[in-house]
């Protein structure tokens, strides 16, 4: 039994008070650890001070990004070492938006998810297809490579311990979600691909999300698909209520 794992992107969103405030009205109040894992994904200012203020909680906090390299000469960049020094727990890696707009790419995603094991860090490796790809019957095949080439030459154990976030990108802050099966066959693909690389162990264990306008009335159909093991959430993790709605459905 796969435990569920429900990440709320902030991307770059929120000021300083906000984000405290938020964390101040959810960490309580979010379900046990060991039902589900509760993860607020926050731009990196805040990643120190939210830290503090979940330890001890069944709260975890994640980064959006973050580079490879251990330290070095890389203006604006933030190293794992950096994360995992503050008690960050998780790393979102690939995001469609970091492909689209700030050149990562199959192989920087792949050294990134290398990286995050060194250092303890639980890497969310984000896939997915355009609306073209789509159309053109693409999307099994692109998911396919982006899978692949994110974790190659991962030992099986640290396969078992990825967590892979399937966001077809048309389906990202447009209101447009994939349909509950749709969802999960692409999923059920992802398995099926990492079986025929990895094996089945790996196979069962790898926890894969669905990303793409989940939202509190759509959750529940989504989280009770035979392999979505949790969501990547954009817009509606901003607000604590309707976070809230979205852990207690990984339950
Ligand atoms: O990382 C989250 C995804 O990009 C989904 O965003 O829930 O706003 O569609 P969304």
């Amino acid at each position: 039994m796969r435990k569920q794992v429900i990440a709320g992107n902030w991307k770059m969103n929120k000021l300083m008070g906000e984000a405290t405030q938020f964390v101040d009205d959810v960490k309580g109040q979010v379900p046990s650890y060991d039902q589900v894992e509760s993860v607020v994904v926050a731009p990196f200012p805040y990643l120190p001070t939210l830290v503090q203020q979940a330890e001890g909680t069944d709260l975890k906090i994640g980064a959006q990004n973050m580079h490879f390299e251990e330290s070095g000469a890389f203006t604006g960049e933030v190293s794992p070492e950096m994360l995992k020094d503050l008690g960050v727990t998780y790393v979102v890696l690939g995001h469609s938006e970091r492909r689209e707009m700030f050149a990562e790419t199959d192989e920087t995603v792949n050294k990134k998810t290398h990286a995050a094991f060194k250092h303890n860090l639980v890497p969310i490796v984000c896939v997915g297809e355009t609306d073209e790809q789509r159309e053109n019957g693409e999307a099994e095949s692109v998911v396919e490579t982006q899978v692949k080439a994110a974790l190659k030459d991962l030992t099986n154990e640290q396969v078992k311990d990825v967590i892979i976030a399937y966001e077809p990108i048309w389906a990202i802050g447009t209101g447009k979600t994939a349909t509950a099966e749709d969802a999960n066959a692409m999923c059920a693909s992802i398995r099926k691909v990492v079986n025929e690389f990895a094996g089945s162990e790996p196979a069962e264990a790898i926890r894969i999300q669905y990303g793409g306008s989940v939202k509190p009335a759509n959750v529940d159909e989504l989280m009770s698909q035979s392999d979505i093991d949790g969501a990547l959430v954009g817009g509606a993790s901003l607000q604590p209520d309707s976070f809230l709605s979205l852990v207690e459905a990984g339950k």
